[in-house]
């Protein structure tokens, strides 16, 4: 059984980056057990390096889409992005330097990221990414004070 799961009230409306989502729990699922058994720490890095890629492209396209779906708090959304991608990296630079991993901060990781995140932040933008009438474009860019 997976330790977590994706469930349909995750979907943020785009196919795309629901299967980004998925894909990132899919590795969170890969991680829990190596860590659970103390795994080689080689097969934990190379885990970590599949979720180091997944979310910095994850990130990337969904920042774009914030964007072009005229999303007005993106910004701020990119900055937790930044701290969530900083604590991945960070794990990983543990790992790398032969630190033993905390199982804890991984816990902590994926409660901040699927709870707080997909299921709170990521929703905020659904309403603008599947409704383009909740998206006048100019709308947003006057609430920035610029276009981007
Ligand atoms: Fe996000
Ligand atoms: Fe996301």
């Amino acid at each position: 059984m997976n330790f977590i799961e994706w469930t349909a009230e995750m979907s943020v409306g785009s196919g795309v980056l629901d299967g980004h989502h998925q894909m990132i729990i899919d590795c969170l699922n890969g991680l829990h057990p190596l860590l659970e058994t103390d795994a080689p720490e080689d097969k934990v890095l190379a885990v970590m390096s599949k979720l180091e890629d997944f979310v910095l492209v994850h990130f990337s396209e969904e920042e774009q889409e914030m964007k072009r779906a005229g999303y007005p708090d993106w910004r701020a959304h990119k900055e937790l992005h930044d701290r969530m991608y900083d604590v991945v990296f960070s794990l990983k630079s543990d790992i790398e330097k032969g630190e033993k991993v905390d199982a804890r901060r991984l816990f902590e990781l994926i409660q901040d990221w699927l709870v707080t995140h997909i299921l709170g932040e990521d929703r905020k933008y659904v309403p603008y990414l599947t409704d383009p009438a909740a998206k006048p474009v100019g709308q947003w860019k006057r609430s920035n004070g610029r276009d981007c």
